[in-house]
């Protein structure tokens, strides 16, 4: 069988060439990493259970008719998507006070904010994904008037999905990050949620003890990882098959 192309290797997923045109393969891996990747780690299990997990909400919001970059789950580690354009921008929506917004403006952690806030990150990693206003964004010209307008309604979209979803088994919506991208028609565009939504990129905290069961329990040490995304993934009926046993033999075929 022809080895096939690798297109990007990030962090969290490898990306290649898909069997049709316009088609890419998105591999999850188990890396996690945190703090611009200065504590990485390798927990077996994550990208099998973040690939299940990105399949569940993605496909729940094409339901709801919010276009989404996913076409069919390929395998346990792999999913075929829609080649985009991806726009270098993290959209961030915010239900309750955590992380960076805690440390801008000295907010206490959990506080519920007074309506759902939505911030634009750079895509940068060598300058660490900074914060950016509207006006960079259209100075630079990294989106249009028209594609913020497109974009902030998605994003408000995808945050009334997931926090229902996620209230609907218990568990709170703090945060999340999403990825916009591009596809071409001719000579139109559409804009299309990309990348992943997963514990990794979600704050998720179980709503009667508070318990953390997202990317934090990594970066914080706060227990075992895919404990968390194992229950995130249990409680919305997801589990997968044949469920990852951190720690225990593996026996090869
Ligand atoms: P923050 O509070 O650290 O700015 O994170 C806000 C949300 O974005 C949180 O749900 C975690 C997610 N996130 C990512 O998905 N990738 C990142 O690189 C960072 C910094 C945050």
């Amino acid at each position: 069988m022809a080895r096939r192309k690798k297109i990007y290797e990030g962090k969290a997923k490898t990306l290649y060439e898909g069997p049709e045109p316009g088609t890419i393969v998105q591999y999850f891996k188990d890396d996690a990493t945190a703090f611009n990747a200065e504590k990485h780690d390798v927990i077996e299990g994550k990208g099998v259970l973040n690939n299940i997990l990105s399949e569940f909400f993605m496909l729940g919001l094409g339901q709801i008719g919010v276009p989404t970059h996913f076409l069919k789950r390929l395998n346990m580690r792999e999913q075929l998507v829609r080649s985009c354009e991806i726009i270098p921008l993290e959209v961030i929506v915010r239900n309750y006070a955590a992380g960076s917004l805690c440390k801008r403006l000295g907010l206490e952690e959990g506080a519920q904010l007074p309506r759902p806030i939505v911030e634009y990150c750079y895509k940068d990693d060598a300058l660490g994904d900074p914060l950016v206003t509207e006006e960079h964004i259209a100075a630079f010209g990294w989106a249009s008037q028209q594609d913020m307008d497109d974009i902030l309604s998605l994003a408000l979209r995808v945050n009334d999905f997931m926090s229902g979803v996620m209230l609907a088994v218990g568990i709170r919506l703090v945060d999340f990050k999403i990825e916009i991208g591009r596809i071409y028609d001719g000579d139109f565009q559409r804009l299309v949620i990309a990348d992943e939504i997963s514990p990794d990129s979600c704050r998720l905290w179980d709503i009667k003890t508070g318990q953390k069961l997202d990317k934090d329990v990594f970066r914080r040490d706060l227990g075992s990882l895919t404990d968390a995304y194992t229950e995130v993934a249990r409680r919305l009926g997801v589990m997968p098959n044949n469920p990852p046993a951190p720690g225990k033999p593996q026996l090869v075929n």
